[in-house]
């Protein structure tokens, strides 16, 4: 499977539609997005706690109504030609990519955001994608026990657990925990290894490593036979 990581963003400026319809465009199989909530409580799309980076503003997304979110340049960073793009509601992404392309939501910074697990659960049940068929959906994050709180709001959804660290030597009775609840690992690419890959998939999860941009890492994670790779350049991998 290959993964648009924050949309086909080394093609056009990350989590936004120009990203997310490239991704569709370059026929990735995911899209991969950052979700976060603004202070009106809507979730929005974007991968840092401020703005700066992304925008031609600043300010933390927390602390910005949707309103002003939406007001925002989030593509002249990236390039000129991208000058309009905003950034998104998850409503919006929804609207325009479902159907299309798979989506794998990231819930960030859930620790600032309390209520972001039942936003999302609502949000999911309005678009009829709590039941996802055909792999159309994944949620992951990197806090466990967020995935089990969430699991127990939309229990068929799908998840992913993501891991930066010394996933090499995790037991087998943290595996077959992680187990019970996970459908994906998606560990830094620079933790996986074959052997890692077999055992994980000993327990019957698949394995989604990020972020990948050079050729040389897709021969050695194909190599190490991972599911699906998380990357900004759908194309290189999937010509
Ligand atoms: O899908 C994995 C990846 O998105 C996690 O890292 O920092 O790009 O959100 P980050
Ligand atoms: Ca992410």
């Amino acid at each position: 499977m290959i993964v648009a990581h924050r949309g086909a963003s080394g093609h056009a400026p990350e989590n936004t539609m120009a990203a997310f319809k490239k991704a569709i465009e370059l026929e990735a199989d995911y899209i991969e997005l950052d979700v976060q909530l603004s202070k009106d409580q809507e979730l929005v799309v974007i991968h840092d706690l401020n703005v700066a980076r992304t925008t031609n503003s600043n300010g933390d997304v927390r602390e910005l109504t949707s309103r002003q979110l939406k007001g925002l340049d989030a593509g002249s960073w990236f390039h000129q030609k991208f000058s309009g793009e905003k950034i998104p509601t998850l409503k919006e992404v929804f609207e325009e990519c479902r159907g299309k392309i798979g989506l794998l939501i990231e819930i960030k910074n859930p620790h600032l955001y309390p209520n972001i697990i039942e936003k999302l659960a609502i949000e999911l049940k309005k678009y009829k994608l709590h039941c996802p068929q055909n792999d159309e959906l994944i949620v992951q994050s990197f806090d466990f026990k967020l995935l089990q709180k969430f699991h127990k709001l939309v229990p068929d959804v799908p998840l992913g657990l993501l891991v930066k660290y010394q996933v090499q030597g995790v037991s087998n009775i943290q595996l077959k925990e992680w187990a019970k609840l996970v459908h994906y690992i998606n560990p830094n690419k620079a933790l996986v290894t074959k052997k890692l890959v077999k055992r994980i998939h000993a327990h019957h999860i698949k394995v989604f490593p990020y972020t990948v941009k050079s050729k040389k890492s897709i021969k050695l994670l194909m190599a190490a036979k991972v599911d699906g790779i998380v990357t900004d350049y759908p194309d290189f991998f999937i010509k």
